[in-house]
């Protein structure tokens, strides 16, 4: 039955949103572009505050996660922030299948007490892709070894896709998606409703790199497993925060977290502190000096305090050919200079309205134009540094219950 309801429905992806992506979908001005979109808002280039972060007195979040060791710890964080309204869990196959990152997302949820959240069963594998997991990192149940009950709680019936369209639908312009595994689910749920790319307030992702990949030398995990649906979100016109491995490779569990998780008595505490002591232990015996990375609960935690990061405008797209590069995020910006004009000045206007360029057409696509942009175009928030003292604060302050 699942079988079935996974080929038809990667059949219905395949052909409509994903091959559109994969057939071009770039050139396509419509559901990329921000200046169609007269509704919205249009960001400044250069702009430090991220749109798509909280701030309000509403912020309303569903989190699509592959639980995961530092996916655990985004989540524990997620359930002790009181300034959060938690509408879904999307769990998603990533770091391990989806038949453990589902039962872990529920587990997360029983340790925090909160199973009044429902937790909606995503995408077993990618668009178009076979799943390639890291179980190197997370071990084979996950969480590093890391072992708790069986949980007790079902994931509601509804498939997470679904789940996804309907809570942005219920509460337009309120609802920003935090996205801390591979994009598939919400990929479906664009390719399902494209509008829900504008009814989002925005979406905050753990995902891409512009200084080099973690599987591959080019590619980030989250966008290696399914480069196909990242370009997807990239594209459809949800305001993006992207925090990826330039600043989350900052971020280290050290022995002293794990002593402060492991005094403090709630049970948010010693779950994190038992899945950051393994974590800890299973880093040093893979040789590595510094603690593992908190990847994931830096989104959230850019989410809930944006000042603990810097960020700036890129354009930002998704390599999905390349046989050795597919997964890369490239940006482009002005500001930074990526367009190798004049970094000398703070923001180059020359650039501003240099075309983004694709590879050069070739003979057997000649009407493909190289040209994705007709001018610079944001459409995320890149961190590009991060204050590690101030998140472990945050991280460690809340589930440590301070
Ligand atoms: C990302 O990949 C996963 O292994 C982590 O959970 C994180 O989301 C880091 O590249
Ligand atoms: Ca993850």
């Amino acid at each position: 039955m699942e079988e079935q309801a996974q080929v038809s429905r990667r059949r219905f992806v395949t052909s409509t949103f994903a091959a559109a992506a994969l057939a071009g979908f770039a050139n396509q001005a419509s559901a990329a572009n921000p200046e169609g979109r007269p509704s919205r808002e249009q960001p400044k280039a250069g702009e430090t505050t991220p749109r798509a972060i909280g701030g309000g007195s509403i912020s309303r979040v569903i989190i699509d996660t592959d639980p995961g060791i530092d996916d655990a710890f985004a989540l524990l964080l997620a359930l002790r922030s009181p300034e959060l309204t938690i509408e879904a869990i999307t769990p998603v196959a990533g770091n391990v299948p989806l038949e453990f990152t589902l039962p872990n997302a529920l587990r997360m949820v029983e340790i925090a007490e909160r199973t009044d959240i429902p937790v909606a069963a995503g995408a077993s594998a990618p668009l178009v892709r076979r799943l390639v997991t890291a179980t190197y990192a997370h071990g084979e149940n996950g969480l590093g070894g890391a072992v708790f009950p069986e949980p007790h709680t079902k994931p509601v019936s509804m498939p997470a896709a679904e789940m996804i369209r309907e809570v942005i639908r219920k509460y337009p312009n309120q609802v920003t998606l935090i996205t801390i595994g591979p994009l598939t689910n919400v990929a479906v749920a664009l390719s399902l409703d494209p509008e829900i790319a504008h009814l989002a307030r925005g979406l905050v992702m753990m995902g891409g790199s512009l200084s080099g990949g973690n599987i591959t030398p080019a590619a980030e995990f989250n966008i290696y497993v399914d480069p196909e649906a990242a370009r997807i979100v990239f594209q459809s016109g949800i305001p993006i925060t992207m925090v990826g491995l330039d600043v989350t490779r900052k971020t280290a569990l050290t022995e002293e977290h794990v002593r402060r998780l492991e005094a403090a008595k709630n049970p948010v505490s010693q779950a994190a502190a038992i899945i950051g002591r393994n974590a800890v232990t299973r880093n040093r015996a893979q040789g590595y000096v510094i603690g593992p990375n908190m990847h994931d609960s830096l989104a959230m935690a850019a989410f809930l305090d944006p000042s603990i990061l810097k960020f700036q405008d890129y354009y930002i797209d998704v390599e999905t050919s390349g046989e050795l590069t597919a997964g890369e995020t490239l940006g482009y910006s002005p500001v930074a200079g990526d367009l190798r004009r004049r970094p000398d000045k703070e923001k180059d206007l020359a650039a501003m309205n240099m075309p983004i360029r694709g590879s050069a057409p070739t003979l057997a696509s000649v009407k493909t134009s190289p040209v994705l942009r007709d001018k610079f175009v944001p459409n995320t928030k890149v961190a590009v540094d991060v204050d590690s003292d101030k998140f472990f604060e945050l991280l460690i302050g809340r589930l440590s219950g301070r």
